[in-house]
């Protein structure tokens, strides 16, 4: 059997016009793959692709929209691979002590970052190689809650029951979800003071956050491991362990 690779391989990232999904396009390229990312901002997405270079593709798409998922995966053609990093960071996700419940935020949390990859999925499995792969994104707030973020605690660990979910119904496609600790994507290091990085991060095994390109190699791994199906990679310093 050839060594796996991801050389020629084409791939697209939703959510890859920045943070972790754009750190999977860069990786994926230097592998040699061909990759396509979308997100729901043109500009973005032509920043980036100009950004990656040669062997990168774009075009917008907004998950929230049946038509424009649709759209997206007519241009796309023919992928190997779907990875999904989209997420908004609306009042409803923020780590804030004092979110309120209710079903209307709720609502509003399931669009992007549950419906988007089920819409997505939908609009890419006539696309997907059969020996293809799908690679979702969940959270260690999944596993790990906190104060003020229960929904967020409630989506990472739908995302990880989905991958097991649709592992098993659209196999032999695989499916699989990549669950990160602490990143310092664009979005956090903008938003997030780093004294309450530190906070959450000094007790860890690895006492600090993560870069891109390292939660990048699991789901680089998950594309390339063709007897991996319905499982979940935490990249997380080793915030599980404490
Ligand atoms: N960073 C962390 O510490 C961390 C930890 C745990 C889990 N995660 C999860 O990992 C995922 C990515 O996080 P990140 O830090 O890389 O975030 P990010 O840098 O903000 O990237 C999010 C991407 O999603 C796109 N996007 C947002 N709304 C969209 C929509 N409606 N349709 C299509 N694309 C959309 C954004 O581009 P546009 O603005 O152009 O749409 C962007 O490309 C999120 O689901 C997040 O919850 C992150």
């Amino acid at each position: 059997m050839p060594l796996p690779t991801l050389r020629d391989q084409r791939i697209a990232i939703i959510g890859g016009s920045s943070g972790i999904g754009y750190a999977v396009a860069e990786c994926s390229l230097a592998e040699g793959a061909q990759v396509v990312i979308g997100s729901s901002s043109a500009d973005n997405v032509e920043a980036a692709v100009a950004r990656l270079g040669p062997g990168a593709a774009g075009s917008a798409v907004d998950v929230r929209d049946e038509a424009s998922v649709t759209g997206f995966f007519e241009r796309t053609g023919q992928i190997d691979h779907l990875v999904f990093t989209a997420g908004d960071w609306g009042p409803h996700l923020a780590p804030n002590p004092d979110t309120k419940l209710s079903p209307s935020t709720a609502a509003e949390a399931l669009k992007v970052r549950v419906f988007g990859p089920l819409l997505a999925i939908k609009h890419a499995q006539a696309r997907l190689s059969a020996n293809g792969s799908v690679t979702l994104t969940g959270g260690l707030l999944a596993h790990r809650p906190r104060k003020g973020a229960p929904l967020s605690t409630a989506l990472g660990g739908t995302l990880e029951h989905l991958a097991r979910g649709l592992a098993a119904d659209l196999a032999p496609i695989r499916v699989n979800a990549v669950c990160p600790g602490l990143i310092l994507t664009e979005h956090v290091v903008s938003q997030w003071p780093p004294e309450m990085i530190k906070g959450i991060t000094a007790q860890l095994p690895l006492p600090r956050a993560g870069e891109p390109a390292e939660v990048a190699q699991a789901y680089l791994y998950l594309m390339r491991a063709g007897y991996t199906t319905g499982q979940v990679i935490i990249v997380d310093g080793g915030a599980m362990l404490v």
